[in-house]
């Protein structure tokens, strides 16, 4: 049995996971500084750092002591090097690199969106290799081919904005708070999703699976400047259309992607998989094009450590081993489909 401690700093969340052979989790502490950035509407970096230093050590320990395990049992440390916030990243590793360095165990360094893609890993029937895979978070929106878990080929990223930074764009614009996707999420479910005509862009084939959000967020920005915000049914009209704009192309993509790959099993991770229009609409393309969908619980979509710690088991059983020169790198691209 081998026993990873699993540690993610890369953004706003402070975690720390214990899971038992990349699969079982034992324990898995998130810290969110939702709070922190709430008043700002987005992650401001020198508080994300500042918040991380204060949590990372008690994040540590309860994960420890909920895991009812010591630092002792622990059989290898996976920790998020790469991409993130870089003085975010630093918190996380430096602690990583501690505890390795004391204990003797082993280090792997984690790729943020390898953790993501790891997440539906931990429930009980996950998708087999190959697989596509649909990561879609406050950072990063990307069609990607898992061919194994260290093994993933992109297929197509966003141009300009994420799909949750779409979300939390538009919820600063409508007044809703950050993070703005769950508000939003809420909001449209009462609301007339075909109410406001938002453009759905780069969806001819010429552009494959790439992605552009930023044209939407101006969209809805001439709006409210035309208009003001609403209130009431017509704020959830809104929000209804807004999102569906997001989904609708996240979803086509995802369809033409699976198709012209082959590939008959399709998981959505990262934040914005926590999103219930999503989740709904990506299983009725599934039933039409049939494909199986797989998507982590919520709480498994947004960040979280118990992830980085089984995408860590996959590399540790592979050999993979970090030292203590691990850096953290802010912008760390997939490997693209050449
Ligand atoms: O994966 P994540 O926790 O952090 C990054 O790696 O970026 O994703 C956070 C993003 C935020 O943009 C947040 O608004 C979005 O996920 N999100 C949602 C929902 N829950 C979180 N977006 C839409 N609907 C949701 N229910
Ligand atoms: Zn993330």
């Amino acid at each position: 049995m081998m026993r990873v401690l699993g540690i993610e700093s890369s953004c706003d969340e402070t975690a720390a996971a214990v899971v038992e052979d990349g699969r079982t989790v034992r324990s898995d502490v998130v810290a969110s500084q939702h709070e922190v950035h709430a008043r700002y509407g987005g992650v401001v970096p020198e508080l994300a750092s500042r918040a991380h230093i204060r949590n990372v050590v008690p994040v540590v320990e309860a994960a420890l002591e909920r895991a009812g395990v010591a630092l002792g049992d622990i059989d290898g440390i996976a920790v998020t090097n790469a991409p993130g916030l870089v003085g975010a990243l630093l918190v996380g590793l430096q602690t990583a690199k501690a505890m390795a360095w004391v204990t003797g165990k082993p280090l792997v360094g984690v790729h943020h969106l390898e953790g993501h893609l790891a997440a539906v890993f931990l429930e009980a029937d996950p998708p087999p290799m190959p697989h596509l895979g649909l990561i879609v978070s406050g950072g990063h929106t990307s069609l990607v081919r898992v061919n194994g878990h260290a093994d993933v080929v992109e297929l197509g990223a966003t141009r300009d904005d994420a799909a949750g930074e779409a979300f939390d764009k538009g919820a600063k614009l409508l007044g809703l708070g950050y993070p703005g996707g769950v508000v939003i999420d809420r909001l449209a479910r009462s609301g007339d999703a075909t109410a406001i005509a938002f453009p759905r862009a780069m969806m001819a084939s010429e552009h494959g699976a790439d992605f552009s959000f930023s044209g939407l967020k101006t969209s809805l920005l001439h709006h409210v400047r035309a208009h003001g915000v609403p209130d009431g049914q017509a704020l959830a009209d809104l929000c209804a259309s807004y999102q569906a704009a997001i989904v609708e192309v996240l979803v086509r993509k995802t369809r033409r992607a699976a198709r012209r790959e082959g590939l008959g099993h399709v998981q959505v991770c990262g934040g914005v998989a926590a999103n219930s229009a999503l989740r709904a609409a990506m299983v009725a393309a599934g039933a039409e094009d049939d494909f199986r969908v797989y998507v982590p619980p919520p709480a498994r979509c947004t960040d979280n450590a118990a992830m980085i710690a089984a995408a860590g088991y996959h590399r540790l059983v592979r050999g993979d081993r970090d030292g203590p020169a691990l850096d953290a790198v802010p912008s760390a691209a997939l490997r693209r489909r050449a």
